[in-house]
């Protein structure tokens, strides 16, 4: 039997213009179309698994607003269970202002509101709600108050949850945090940010993503996810390995990182290798990027299955 699918993070409404190209500072374009999207990386992480047939509850917070209302009405019609969605009357629903040009590229601002008033306490009785997490897995990403995602990991630890960090955003961690961590999944710059790297020297040969990866403190492996370049494997013990991204005509890639985590989650809950539950997401990653929205692109079971090289 598949073990839960338990995530922890953002819930926003994404506000998107597709341009030709992204503006510069000060600089105003014209000629775009608009957009809105149910996003927030909690939200679409849960979906991606929810999509793939995993069981799957989300653990977050909205503000009592009509986004707020619009957000839980997208997750609850992708098969998520809200029960652990609180709503914050103090607070508004999170919102994206996201850019995306004619490839795909895009820049996000958040408003993260009701995402950073989730309080430690309230999210420890709410894990503890689920009782013991066995066999589940608990995936939590950054867009929280920092000490929320560190109680996050830290109680699914102590229930024997299998634990996925996406640490995305790289702000407010604490390395110590990975003592909780089963697999880490940053991107490049966020694994440069994390480990105390130059973010600025990203293309530089004096960055090395696998000595990096090697230096944090994670109990079975960091998976650095590279866009295109699909994603590089550092596990704790043996080689590094990589996978590359399946060939695809890419026309937004806001959510494909979460495609990815919500994917590997859902693998490795119906008990897949750790091989095979990264091909599989580096292939739903792909897919998500062929559509605009973070989250339409996102594929179901069977989509993927049609997708995965053989
Ligand atoms: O990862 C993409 C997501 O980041 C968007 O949906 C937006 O809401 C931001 O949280």
């Amino acid at each position: 039997m598949s073990g839960r699918v338990i995530v922890v993070g953002s819930v926003n409404v994404d506000l998107v213009v597709r341009s030709a190209r992204l503006p510069a500072p000060g600089e105003t374009i014209t000629g775009g179309s608009f957009e809105q999207h149910p996003g927030g990386k909690g939200g679409n992480q849960a979906v991606a698994a929810a999509r793939l047939g995993a069981s799957v509850r989300l653990l977050g917070a909205i503000g009592s607003d009509s986004f707020g209302l619009e957000a839980q009405a997208a997750l609850v019609a992708a098969g998520v269970d809200t029960t652990g969605l609180l709503t914050d009357s103090r607070a508004a629903t999170g919102i994206a202002l996201i850019l995306v040009d004619a490839a795909g590229e895009n820049v996000i601002s958040v408003a993260s509101g009701a995402n950073l008033r989730l309080a430690p306490d309230v999210l420890e009785r709410e894990l503890e709600a689920l009782g013991s997490l066995a066999g589940d897995v608990l995936l939590v990403s950054n867009e929280l108050a920092p000490a929320t995602a560190a109680a996050a990991l830290r109680g699914a630890r102590a229930a024997g949850a299998r634990t996925i960090f996406n640490p995305a955003p790289a702000l407010g961690i604490d390395v110590g945090w990975l003592e909780f961590v089963d697999i880490l999944t940053p991107n490049r710059g966020e694994l440069a940010a994390l480990t105390g790297s130059d973010p600025a020297g990203l293309d530089s040969s004096g960055f090395d993503p696998v000595l990096a990866a090697r230096s944090l403190p994670v109990r079975e492996a960091v998976i650095v996810t590279l866009g295109s370049g699909g994603v590089l494997v550092v596990p704790r013990d043996g080689a590094p390995w990589t996978v590359p991204a399946i060939g695809v005509e890419a026309v937004d890639t806001t959510g494909a990182g979460d495609a990815f985590n919500g994917a590997l989650a859902a693998a490795l809950a119906e008990g897949r290798p750790l091989e095979e539950s990264v091909r599989r997401a580096v292939a739903a990653a792909s897919l998500a990027t062929t559509r605009v929205g973070a989250r339409e692109g996102m594929p179901t079971a069977d989509e993927l299955a049609a997708a995965l090289p053989r």
